[in-house]
């Protein structure tokens, strides 16, 4: 890890482990569908374009951070524009999420993937990066992230989103070699793209898998663990903290976490204080139902006091959700929890 920088705020203290003076707290999906200001942004952009164009993509990092007082901002971008540089044809259908014109089916649209420098390939997020490292307040560090092989896989292979991961298990086992080249190739790519948003600025960098807990605990270890240990290493080069997050990981929280990083997202269906006993001394990122935040503002409250006191205090604890923000959240009801995490 490179030398601590004196402006170095709560959020990458917690990140090491270390005590801070009130709880980091962030939202995953902070910039997006709730904020009134990013809703205005979509009236006249599109999705894919407000992430192609540095200055949009800076300007929507930044809304969070000045509308909630979060410890931490997140890159404006989707774990999906991959896709683009590698020729799967990628785009966003109003209220129906991802679709991909040329999913993967077979080893020879795995062997036809090209090899890609992020640099190159995605130079516009680097951009935004760039751009939105210099806009920050100071002491509000940028959060760079990719998408893990296996959620990314599971979009590439599916084309847009499934309930039960059908195709993307059955080429899994069926073809198991073709499986563990997609999945290498997804992890070498992701791992150094993540290197490179460090080295344009990013202080801290969170591999998304946010599908993998629809796997058996034997499968993850056979056909995924090796492959986010991976692109976890290669991002490590960045010298950054990295953020491990996947959801509904219950099953395997201890495998998750051996995969890699040096925080581990937890969501809410295992309580922080179990989590913590079941990986050990770890900074741990969570773990609030997304839900919770529609609830009315006492249940909402009663649940964000029930997180911190599960916590207890404890060195390496960031205040975050389950999973993203949902569009129907009340902004009101963020700001309110960013301030009893911080009152805390
Ligand atoms: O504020 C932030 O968190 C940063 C921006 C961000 C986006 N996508 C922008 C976005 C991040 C971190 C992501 C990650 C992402 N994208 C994930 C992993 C996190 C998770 O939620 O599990 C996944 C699975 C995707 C793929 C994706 N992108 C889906 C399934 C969808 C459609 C679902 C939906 O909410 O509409 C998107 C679209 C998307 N990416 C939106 C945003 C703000 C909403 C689109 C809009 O404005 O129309």
């Amino acid at each position: 890890m490179p030398d601590r920088l004196p402006d170095d705020g709560r959020f990458l203290k917690a990140c090491r482990g270390e005590a801070t003076d009130a709880t980091p707290v962030w939202f995953m999906r902070q910039a997006g569908r709730y904020m009134p200001e990013y809703r205005a942004l979509r009236a006249t952009h599109s999705l894919l374009e407000l992430c192609h164009e540095p200055a949009l993509a800076a300007e929507v990092t930044l809304q969070p951070v000045n509308r909630l007082g979060v410890d931490a901002a997140i890159l404006f971008a989707d774990i999906l524009l991959p896709f683009e540089p590698l020729g799967l044809g990628l785009s966003f259908a109003t209220g129906e999420g991802p679709h991909i014109a040329r999913p993967i089916r077979d080893v020879a649209a795995v062997n036809q993937l090209p090899e890609l420098e992020p640099e190159a390939a995605l130079a516009y997020v680097l951009q935004a990066v760039r751009l939105a490292v210099s806009q920050l307040p100071p002491g509000i560090p940028l959060i760079g992230f990719a998408g893990a092989p296996f959620t990314l896989a599971s979009y590439a292979i599916e084309g847009g989103a499934t309930r039960s991961f059908a195709l993307t298990k059955r080429f899994m086992y069926e073809q198991p070699a073709a499986w563990h080249r997609l999945l290498g190739k997804l992890a070498d790519f992701v791992g150094r793209y993540l290197a490179a948003q460090a080295a344009a600025g990013a202080r801290a960098l969170q591999l998304f898998d946010s599908w993998v807990g629809c796997l058996a605990p034997a499968d993850y270890r056979e056909y995924v663990q090796p492959h986010s240990s991976h692109a976890l290493d290669l991002a490590g080069a960045g010298g950054v903290p990295l953020i491990h997050f996947g959801t509904e990981t219950g099953g395997f929280l201890e495998d998750f976490a051996a995969a890699g990083g040096d925080v581990v997202g937890v969501d809410w269906r295992v309580p922080l204080d179990v989590a913590w006993q079941r990986i050990g001394a770890r900074a741990i990122q969570g773990n609030l139902d997304p839900v919770a935040c529609l609830a009315p503002l006492p249940v909402l409250e009663g649940k964000v006091r029930d997180v911190l006191a599960r916590a207890a205090g404890r060195a390496g604890h960031i205040f975050n959700l389950g999973h993203g923000v949902l569009p129907e959240t009340p902004v009101e009801h963020l700001q309110r929890v960013v301030e009893l995490v911080h009152g805390a």
